[in-house]
């Protein structure tokens, strides 16, 4: 059995500091603690920052701007990026943020998931990678979170027969709810079974939580395997990511990988900082339908820095419902979060 070191709630603590201006107190989240440094022991290069020991936790966020002396941003905007978990932050060098298109009655808040990072990764991900043609079969796995849903509406109305899975019988019901005919909770229905019984094979699979490797983990072991055994030929695997794997050192290693050549599948990772050139027609197109609820979504909203461990931890052990957000400084925002 893979031995599990959640990192989060013991290693995370919220501090305050006294502090230059503008006010004189600023809340940090810190990381400490040798779990928290156990990918530092890699010697690869990753494409995004590493968690630093006793520094703020960097995460997908919004502000609003207080000052500015760059003629980018004004006082006022609110903008989105990779932002350290702090009250607020000065910058002499401002990392890449993106000014939010202001939609009164639109929450803020859906900038940090459907509109945010996960809107964007399905977004590029079916645009460069699903070559998806009418008629064709597409398998989303765990489809019940911001990304698996948002990519169940953007497919709607392209002609595919679209199967989904999800992970309890209520996220069952809330991708039933957005319109797909058929979805099964995986614990409880045999994935190679239902798949096998569409009698089409799979063209597209939408992976959101195994990547190359599944971790031990009774619960979602091998359904990418399946997915590569029922794959048809130039069938394609877009691979979300491996939230399987984030807490487990023993990793499962793919068996049947020799498939992906004598198929011709290709194989592709969606990953929104690669493509920061298609993000302006994303800020064009999806806003407008998420107001006009061409595609709906959930959230599941926390209240203050004290949560934050506790929301993180959810997410690592699967406890979330819905997009975990945490909300602070509301006051801040010109409508609401
Ligand atoms: N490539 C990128 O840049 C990028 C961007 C955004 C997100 N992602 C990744 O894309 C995937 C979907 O994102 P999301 O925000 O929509 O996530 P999410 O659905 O809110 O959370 C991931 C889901 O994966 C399932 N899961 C299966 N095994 C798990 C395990 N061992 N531990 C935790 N969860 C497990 C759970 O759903 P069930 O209860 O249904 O099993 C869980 O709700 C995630 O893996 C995320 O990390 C990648």
């Amino acid at each position: 059995m893979a031995r599990r070191s959640f990192p989060v709630k013991k290693f995370l603590r919220v501090e305050s500091r006294t502090s230059r201006s503008p006010s004189d107190d600023e809340q940090y989240y810190f990381m400490s603690g040798e779990k928290a440094s156990q990918f530092r022991q890699l010697t690869c290069q990753f494409i995004q920052p590493l968690y630093e020991l006793r520094k703020p936790f960097l995460n997908f966020a919004l502000g609003v701007v207080l000052r500015s002396e760059n003629p980018k941003y004004k006082t006022g905007d609110h903008v989105y990026g990779f932002l350290g978990s702090q009250a607020y932050i000065i910058y002499h060098d401002v990392p890449p943020l993106t000014i939010l298109p202001v939609i009164e009655n639109l929450p803020w808040s859906v900038y940090a998931g459907t509109l945010g990072m996960a809107g964007q990764t399905t977004y590029i991900g079916w645009k460069l990678y699903s070559k998806a043609t009418k008629g064709e079969t597409m398998f989303i796995s765990t489809a019940a979170g911001p990304v698996g849903s948002a990519v169940v509406q953007i497919t709607k109305d392209q002609g595919l027969k679209v199967v989904v899975s999800a992970g309890s019988d209520e996220k069952v019901e809330f991708i039933k709810s957005i319109g797909v005919g058929i979805a099964f909770n995986y614990k409880s229905q045999d994935t190679r079974a239902v798949l096998e019984n569409l009698g089409t094979g799979v063209d597209i699979f939408w992976d959101n939580a195994s990547y190359l490797f599944c971790v031990v983990d009774t619960l979602y072991s091998g359904i990418l395997e399946i997915a590569i055994d029922l794959l048809n030929v130039y069938g394609r695997l877009i691979n979300c990511e491996s939230i399987s794997q984030h807490n487990t050192e023993t990793k499962y290693g793919i068996k049947n990988l020799l498939f992906v050549m004598l198929k011709s599948l290709s194989m592709s990772v969606p990953i929104a900082s690669n493509h920061f050139d298609l993000l302006g027609e994303f800020y064009i197109e999806f806003p407008q339908k998420v107001f006009g609820s061409e595609i709906k979504y959930t959230g599941q909203r926390h209240q203050g820095w004290e949560q934050v461990g506790q929301a993180i931890l959810n997410v690592q052990k699967r406890q979330n419902k819905a997009k975990a957000v945490l909300v602070v400084a509301s006051e801040l925002f010109s409508h609401k979060l």
